[in-house]
């Protein structure tokens, strides 16, 4: 995730261009913030201001707003995904000649492959960032075309990944050149000058008629038109039949449209995923950390709260996938293995924010033991990846919701992946049964994921009706489940502020089930594994034979599904896929249930996103 925003006017005297690009990036900061910059055509030159600092501190050093003025700029608030927050990794890109600089949102997967061949040419690159490598294309492509938008659309056949992307040189001052696939762009049609962004509060400011660019699409805008085209089918767009006014306030805009953060980050989570998976396919350190986990004497994974239970299903898919056993701990109890931790062992400190403090310093006290250490976290740069061996990125963009929510399914698949590579590396799966999992079962489950959310939610509203005044909740499972079961009840915990317990279900006849009384709620994780399904409906039955309201998230085939009380079914997938087709109705339960008692779901009392005390 990043922002990204650019202006193209007729003449300056039209708006304070600096001024005017830096409002954009105010607008789109929630999409990314540790680093910007601007790029503008001014006297047939570019000029560039960028620098690592959130936007504020940024205008305190560089001024960005007086002192650039022209026609046309691009602008960019970034979210580090490859290369650290720097001055020198923050956008915009320039090729070597200086003719030419770009603004990129997303992942450019084949950027290693690509920047190796610019390199024998002869390019120089200055940055560690995987959008560098466009702008040389660009630069190498126009020597060879004598153009400048068939070298853009040509540099784009050549990249593979996610991408919004703007680019502006002064050979064509009057037109900023866009391309989208999987990161969002969308144009604003002003009525004297255009515009593009990542998201429309960006555009408010200027206009209301905006049109959403769809993937594949590549063009260019001038201040008085827009051209469109889609690559993949090659014909031209007419844009106008997309065009649409926005009715909301700036307010809401800034949500999406949402009326909280953390449902408009459930909503997210297809797209989440999608940059997640592109990540892992273009991730050199991916390879090296498998093969320091086959060399591992010990494996031990750690994490707190949501990041903990990650952990466990990391745990769970390890042994099922590979027949290796991985020892999760939660990070505060770190002491329990520090001792027995050696240098031919490794620990994975799996952390959203890559600040928590009991984290950090399990992190720390392993590293004493000579230990390895990879982080899988999604803020780059942040304590825990910089204090590790490895570090291994979710890209789910900022969450701002409180709840960990589209970061618990990017972590989940980040871990589920390296679960099955390592089964690939070890030869516990064949390539066929990887590629199986990989490409038909969790690729499948991102691409019905939007699908599943919609349905979901409206069966979590439909249950918070009956719910509405419920004290105590239970949150059972086997296996695969047990970790989700845990988040679920952690939500609603947190969210709802019901108490809630997650048992492995088979514990539950060991104390828990003295509390069920008739009407008592009792939420069953069904993975599909029929092993796991026959044992679970046996738990099924005795909640109810105490009168328990049972209430079972299951897969579409489920032979359990007129065994609950109330059925939420998904998709039939192989079990690894479990935390990202079960999850999102126990995020929407915990929501629904927050938004029905007037509770903020987005800043729950007494917690806090970064938990820096022990
Ligand atoms: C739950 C939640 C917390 C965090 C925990 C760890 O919704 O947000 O339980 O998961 O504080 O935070 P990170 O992953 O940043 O280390």
């Amino acid at each position: 995730m990043c922002g990204i925003i650019g202006i193209c006017l007729r003449d300056r005297s039209q708006l304070p261009l600096g001024e005017a690009l830096f409002r954009g990036l105010l607008r789109l900061e929630y999409r990314g913030y540790d680093s910007a910059g601007i790029a503008v055509i001014d006297s047939s030159r570019l000029h560039i201001v960028k620098g690592k600092g959130r936007l504020d501190e940024l205008e305190a050093r560089l001024g960005f707003t007086k002192k650039y003025t022209g026609e046309t700029g691009i602008a960019h608030t970034r979210w580090a995904t490859h290369g650290q927050p720097s001055d020198i990794n923050a956008h915009p890109h320039v090729d070597c000649s200086g003719l030419f600089a770009v603004v990129h949102n997303g992942i450019i997967e084949n950027y290693l492959e690509v920047k190796e061949k610019l390199e024998s040419r002869g390019h120089v690159f200055k940055s560690e960032t995987d959008t560098e490598v466009f702008v040389h294309l660009v630069e190498e492509l126009y020597r060879e075309l004598g153009d400048v938008y068939s070298a853009f659309k040509s540099a784009i056949k050549h990249i593979r990944g996610a991408y919004a992307i703007l680019l502006i040189t002064p050979i064509e001052p009057n037109k900023i050149f866009f391309a989208k696939k999987d990161s969002p762009l969308v144009v604003g049609i002003g009525s004297s000058y255009n515009l593009l962004a990542s998201d429309i509060p960006a555009l408010l400011d200027h206009t209301r008629r905006v049109v959403v660019i769809r993937d594949n699409w590549v063009g260019y805008i001038t201040p008085s038109s827009v051209f469109v085209e889609d690559l993949e089918r090659g014909f031209s767009v007419d844009h106008e039949q997309y065009a649409m006014t926005v009715l909301w306030s700036l307010e809401d805009a800034s949500r999406e449209g949402y009326p909280h953060f953390m449902l408009k980050e459930i909503y997210e989570q297809p797209r989440a995923l999608v940059q997640t998976l592109s990540g892992l396919r273009s991730d050199a350190v991916l390879e090296q950390v498998v093969s320091l986990l086959v060399d591992a004497d010990n494996i031990y994974i750690t994490g707190a709260g949501t990041s903990y239970h990650a952990s466990e299903y990391y745990a769970y898919a390890m042994s099922k996938l590979a027949g290796r056993l991985v020892i999760p701990f939660i990070a505060s109890e770190y002491e329990l293995y520090e001792e027995t931790a050696s240098n031919k062992d490794v620990l994975i400190a799996v952390s959203q924010s890559g600040e928590t403090i009991d984290v950090l310093k399990a992190v720390r006290a392993f590293k004493k033991q000579g230990c390895r250490v990879v982080a899988i976290s999604n803020v780059v740069d942040s304590a825990i990846p910089r204090e590790s061996d490895y570090a291994i990125y979710m890209r789910a963009g900022p969450e701002i919701g409180v709840a960990a929510t589209k970061t618990f399914l990017t972590q989940t698949l980040v871990l589920g992946f390296l679960a099955i590579a390592y089964a690939k590396s070890s030869g516990d799966l064949s390539e066929a049964e990887y590629r199986q999992i990989l490409l038909e079962d969790i690729e499948g489950s991102v691409k019905v994921l939007g699908k599943v959310i919609e349905k979901v939610d409206a069966l979590a509203r439909r249950l918070v009706e009956r719910l509405s005044g419920v004290k105590s909740m239970y949150y059972l499972s086997r296996g695969v489940g047990v970790p989700i079961a845990r988040e679920g009840a952690l939500k609603i915990k947190e969210i709802a502020y019901v108490h809630a317990e997650a048992y492995p279900a088979g514990e539950s006849k060991h104390g828990p089930i003295a509390l069920v009384e008739p009407g008592y709620p009792v939420v069953f994780i069904v993975p599909n594994d029929p092993l796991l399904e026959r044992r679970i409906l046996g738990n099924i039955m005795e909640m109810k034979a105490r009168g328990a309201y049972s209430i079972g998230v299951l897969h579409e085939e489920s032979p359990l599904v007129n065994s609950v009380d109330y059925s939420i079914t998904v998709p039939s997938l192989h079990w690894v896929t479990t935390p990202i087709t079960h999850t999102p109705f126990l995020q929407l339960l915990a929501y629904h249930l927050a938004v029905k008692r007037g509770l903020d779901p987005d800043k729950p009392r007494n917690l806090a996103k970064t938990v820096t005390v022990e």
